[in-house]
């Protein structure tokens, strides 16, 4: 009896007698020859079955299996140059069916509707393009993780019940807490501000929530970020940490998922690019210059619509960085520029190819005055803020990070148009099942 190897470690067995565990993708058949498409997670592979091989009666069997039957299949592991998938081929001697589909199996190999596709999320997945973005996320995930290890920080996880907003109070999903008001987590940054203060480099990675009431490709109502912090960390090395961030993400994700990338059809000449680091790096009040010049009417002192992003990146082969926004369109914690009180110390990423928005943060104000000023400025309830002030209380000092959202890095990278098939099971407004 052959042992059973995956796919993805086929190549190790050529000329040996392998079992396959997976399923049916697609079958053909012309007269006494038939190509069977197999998949088992790790890769997909063509088995080739002989009539003469296997005998009419499995031969007749198979010729009826239907997509996404699940199969036990041994055969002969052949290189072959030319065989779709990888240059393997597995020449079937046996096959033994696990479990028949009750019913057609709804994703056939014509095309569908995205509605239809998401209503069938659960199975969806299985695609190859699919897949093939459930992998660049995971390796996304594992560059994030590394580039943070790497550099001695520590991760702490920040909590999903809170009791203060961080992003304005308009996209709170508002949750009834033992009578309590409280809220799903827009942002960990308030606590990672906490703490940085005892740990000095901290990041959260975690599902973080908003309740967007747009339908645009950029909104999930559920999403994951990473957020670093830095004690004694200023703006401009905050710039910097966000460019090597990203760079180091791509870069990993360019070493370990080139199949996916192809699967994807995704042509990388950006990404290249954006792994070399040097992103060009402007003001607000500069991007505002090249939008009017590019068609824009949007007022100085407003933020970008998804439209001014979309021409702002086309500007650019490479991500760009957006620094000093008015201070007025920017959340309560900012710091504000020292040498003009107008604008704030934060940054934003734009993703080139017209993806926008993939990082947001900035310097935070350390000072207790000015700190407490703001929050009443914004009309927040200041009891949920004290412990947030404290922490200019005792031992202020310089502090700055930032927030990567997961889904629309990875939309970047696989060059797909909309974030809802960047995570698994998608949250968005219209949206809750599967
Ligand atoms: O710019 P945002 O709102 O920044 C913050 O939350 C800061 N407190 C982060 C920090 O400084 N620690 O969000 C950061 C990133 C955005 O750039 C975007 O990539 C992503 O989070 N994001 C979303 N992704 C998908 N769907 C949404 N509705 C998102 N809202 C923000
Ligand atoms: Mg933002």
């Amino acid at each position: 009896m052959a042992d059973h190897v995956y796919i993805e470690d086929i190549s190790e067995h050529t000329g040996e007698d392998v079992t396959l565990k997976g399923w049916l993708f697609n079958y053909r058949s012309s007269g006494k020859i038939s190509f069977l498409e197999l998949r088992d997670g790790t890769g997909f592979i063509q088995g080739v079955m002989l009539q003469n091989d296997v005998g009419d009666e499995l031969f007749e069997r198979v010729s009826h299996l239907p997509q996404e039957t699940s199969v036990i299949v041994t055969g002969h592991v052949k290189e072959d140059e030319r065989a779709p998938f990888i240059p393997y081929e597995l020449k079937i001697s046996d096959l033994e069916v696990v479990a028949e589909p009750e019913d057609e199996y709804p994703i056939t190999h014509k095309d569908h509707g995205v509605a239809f596709l998401m209503d069938n999320r659960h199975l969806w997945l299985r695609h190859p393009k699919q897949q093939a973005i459930a992998r660049v996320r995971h390796r996304t995930v594992e560059a994030i993780r590394d580039f943070f290890n790497e550099r001695g920080f520590t991760n702490v996880d920040a909590p999903i019940f809170t009791s203060s907003s961080v992003e304005g109070t308009t996209t709170l999903f508002e949750v009834d807490y033992f009578g309590e008001q409280a809220y799903l987590s827009q942002s960990g940054q308030l606590y990672m501000e906490a703490a940085a203060m005892a740990l000095g480099k901290v990041y959260c990675f975690g599902p973080t929530f908003r309740a967007e009431k747009s339908k645009t490709r950029r909104h999930l109502t559920e999403f994951w970020m990473v957020e670093p912090e830095v004690a004694f960390m200023e703006h401009d090395e905050n710039m910097d940490l966000a460019e090597d961030f990203l760079a180091h993400i791509v870069d990993h994700v360019l070493e370990t998922c080139q199949t996916e990338l192809e699967t994807l059809e995704r042509d990388t000449t950006t990404l290249e690019a954006a792994a070399e680091s040097s992103f060009p790096r402007i003001t607000y009040d500069e991007a505002v210059d090249i939008l009017h010049d590019h068609g824009s009417d949007i007022e100085r002192g407003d933020d970008f619509g998804g439209r001014d992003e979309t021409i702002l990146t086309e500007q650019f082969d490479k991500p760009v960085l957006v620094e000093r926004f008015p201070s007025d369109i920017k959340p309560f914690y900012m710091k504000d520029d020292p040498d003009d009180s107008s604008r704030a110390l934060c940054l934003d990423v734009l993703a080139p190819e017209g993806y926008g928005e993939i990082v947001g943060g900035g310097e935070r104000e350390a000072d207790f005055d000015t700190l407490q000023e703001r929050i009443q400025e914004h009309e927040l309830p200041e009891e949920a803020y004290e412990w947030y002030t404290d922490l200019r209380r005792y031992g202020s000092v310089p502090h700055s990070g930032f927030g990567l959202g997961l889904e629309r890095t990875v939309a970047w990278i696989c060059g797909r148009h909309h974030v809802r098939e960047m995570i698994a099971f998608p949250r968005m407004l219209d949206k809750i099942i599967p």
